[in-house]
């Protein structure tokens, strides 16, 4: 068994649920389990400098392979110091492989054995993109962690396709673990398989036997009920290795992180906290702010009346004027929020793991949220 760049250290598993309190050693640094990343897809979490991204309590931060090879292009980010030296984030990274934007954004896709043909949604251009490129542009990257490239596709789908994108995932990930070669870089599985739970299992089964240094669940947040997540992770998770972080890729709202961590969850990333910030939705613990809204235009009131983050020290009608004016602070302060709520979610969760309440801690959380369902 070959010695992982990135190891991941188990402190303790809840009693009243699968709630687990660890570490994942990395590096470039630590990082406190159950976590969430933000999203720098280009190389930048949207709106916020690394400073102000460390202010939020975020600890691991993720870039995306298909984004930044198509610009500036992996060649440049190498010669710009990597990832690292070239966003100034001097902390862990982790790099997803491209294969859900493959899915989700690239044009004119065809999925062959050898790889993911595609054209750019940026200008067009015509690329190739196989496990071992996935892997080579990661290198150049230069993330602590990478990601297989998988083959992901929407649900609902015909089983047969299901199947068949699980079978080339495996094969893939296999080429992908072949072709790894950086000493200081750790890659991923990705388990994939849709909604059926045979399949998570098995998939989940023949890539533990591979040996990686963690585990992904992806094809996720794909068009599925919150309720389907949910029963995919309760088949998913017991088939992983104990001793391995487990990563939910892609999710999600505040409710989807609780109820996946309470099922053995580590790390997550998504786009949620940083999007909606943009969109004037910001995150509180009495659920969703629509700060849009005109019942604002007076409030005195921060957004959170404990959060410590620079937007809650504005007043309600001040961010929502920012809004309304077309500022561009706006959006910066409704993104740092956002980011600092799922953090301090997080830093709440493995408190309460640590103190064997996650169950409760967990329902009253979801009792809040829903007063406003999101
Ligand atoms: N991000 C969200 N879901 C997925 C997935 O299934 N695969 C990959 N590679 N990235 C993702
Ligand atoms: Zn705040």
């Amino acid at each position: 068994m070959a010695a992982h760049a990135v190891t991941f250290e188990l402190h303790h598993t809840d009693p009243g649920c699968a709630a687990r309190r660890a570490t994942l050693h990395t590096p470039h640094g630590a990082v406190d389990l159950p976590t969430f990343m933000p999203v720098g897809t280009v190389g930048t979490v949207k709106g916020v400098d690394v400073d102000r991204l460390r202010g939020t309590g975020a600890q691991m931060v993720l870039g995306n392979t298909y984004h930044l090879a198509l610009r500036p292009g992996e060649e440049t980010v190498a010669q710009l110091g990597g990832l690292h030296g070239m966003s100034g984030w001097t902390g862990p990274m982790l790099t997803d492989s491209g294969g859900f934007q493959v899915f989700s954004l690239a044009k004119q896709v065809k999925i062959t054995e050898e790889g993911a043909r595609f054209h750019s949604h940026i200008d067009g251009a015509a690329l190739h993109l196989t496990p071992e490129r996935s892997v080579e542009i990661q290198q150049h990257l230069g993330a602590d962690v990478a990601m297989v490239l998988d083959h992901v596709v929407a649900l609902p789908n015909e089983h047969d396709a299901i199947v068949d994108a699980m079978q080339r995932s495996l094969r893939w990930a296999e080429r992908c673990q072949r072709h790894a070669s950086k000493p200081d870089q750790s890659l991923f599985a990705i388990v994939q398989g849709g909604l059926d739970a045979g399949l998570r299992v098995e998939c989940a089964e023949r890539l533990a036997a591979m040996d990686f240094a963690g585990y992904a669940i992806g094809g996720l947040s794909v068009g599925e009920t919150a309720e389907e997540m949910d029963r995919t992770l309760d088949a998913v998770c017991p088939a992983l290795p104990r001793e391995r972080p487990r990563y939910l890729m892609g999710v999600g709202t505040p409710r989807d992180l609780v109820e996946a961590i309470s099922r053995g969850v580590d790390m997550f990333d998504c786009v949620m906290p940083t999007r909606n910030g943009r969109n004037a939705l910001a995150f509180t613990d009495h659920g969703p702010l629509r700060l849009r809204n005109a019942r604002h235009k007076h409030d005195t009131g921060p957004l959170e009346e404990d959060c410590p983050c620079p937007a809650c020290g504005h007043s309600r009608g001040y961010l929502r004027h920012l809004f309304n004016a077309g500022e561009m602070l706006g959006p910066i302060l409704l993104s740092i929020h956002n980011l600092t709520y799922y953090q301090r979610l997080m830093a709440a969760a493995r408190a309460a793991i640590e103190e064997d309440r996650f169950v409760a801690f967990k329902a009253e959380k979801l009792a809040g949220w829903s007063a406003g369902r999101m």
